[in-house]
């Protein structure tokens, strides 16, 4: 595990996007797994600069998103779906058909969830894993809890992410109970894991995901068994770790 201290929110996203755009370059063909939330919004405006300036191209890669709450729509402003739209999708030239998200809009869990898997399956696995982390040390939604859950699955979200994502929606009322995502099997199945982190308030997640016990009660922990872990985070965030 390789882990960058980055001196603000800005610096952390420069960097996170030079290890994203290495990736497509290399292999313009890749799959990226991708992420949504506050943490990876600046890193996709310099990806979206990067292929302003004709240095990036995306027509052959296929995406797939960690999550989406259950019972959005695509074209709901909270949805993942439209997130992905606003802050990368909409904005390069990569194909709508091959990019993917969790439908939110199926009301059958088990039929969503079967369905992302093949998707997942027929994607091959993520070649780069972009992961944000809950300050309960949630990745994508796989919240903590006393097993790890492999695939893709429906999870109640619990309050403490609700609290969090609050900021996003009118009302607390607002925020979705529901939410499908991949599972820690699928995540891991990633060959690279680009993990990026900013702000105090991820503080001991961090730390407990990188140096506490690999452990369900912080899903994150898992990625200590992960062969190929990148870490961009900035001072605050790594604040408890010397
Ligand atoms: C989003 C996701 C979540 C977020 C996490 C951090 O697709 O899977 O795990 O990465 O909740 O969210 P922010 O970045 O908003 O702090």
């Amino acid at each position: 595990m390789r882990i960058y201290k980055t001196k603000d929110y800005e610096e952390m996203s420069q960097k996170a996007a030079q290890i994203l755009a290495a990736q497509i370059i290399t292999k313009p063909d890749c799959v990226l797994g991708l992420a949504t939330g506050s943490s990876p919004i600046g890193l996709y405006q310099n990806l979206v600069k990067q292929y302003q300036a004709g240095d990036l191209d995306f027509s052959e890669v296929t995406s797939v998103n960690l999550d989406e709450y259950k019972g959005l729509a695509p074209d709901h402003e909270q949805s993942y779906r439209w997130f992905m739209n606003e802050h990368l999708f909409w904005h390069v030239n990569i194909d709508p058909s091959r990019t993917f998200v969790p439908n939110g809009r199926e009301a059958d869990s088990q039929k969503a969830c079967d369905d992302y898997n093949k998707v997942m399956e027929q994607a091959g696995g993520a070649d780069l894993q972009l992961l944000g982390i809950g300050n309960n040390g949630h990745i994508g939604f796989n919240e903590p809890g006393e097993v790890f859950v492999c695939d893709t699955h429906c999870v109640a979200l619990t309050d403490s992410t609700i609290e969090a994502n609050k900021r996003f929606f009118a009302s607390e009322a607002d925020v979705p109970r529901y939410a499908y995502t991949m599972g820690i099997r699928n995540i891991m199945q990633a060959k690279k894991i680009l993990l990026i982190a900013n702000g105090s308030a991820k503080a001991q997640a961090l730390k407990d995901a990188l140096y506490g016990p690999v452990t369900p009660h912080v899903p994150a922990s898992i990625l200590q068994l992960h062969a190929d872990v990148v870490v961009v985070a900035d001072e605050a965030a790594l604040e408890l770790i010397r």
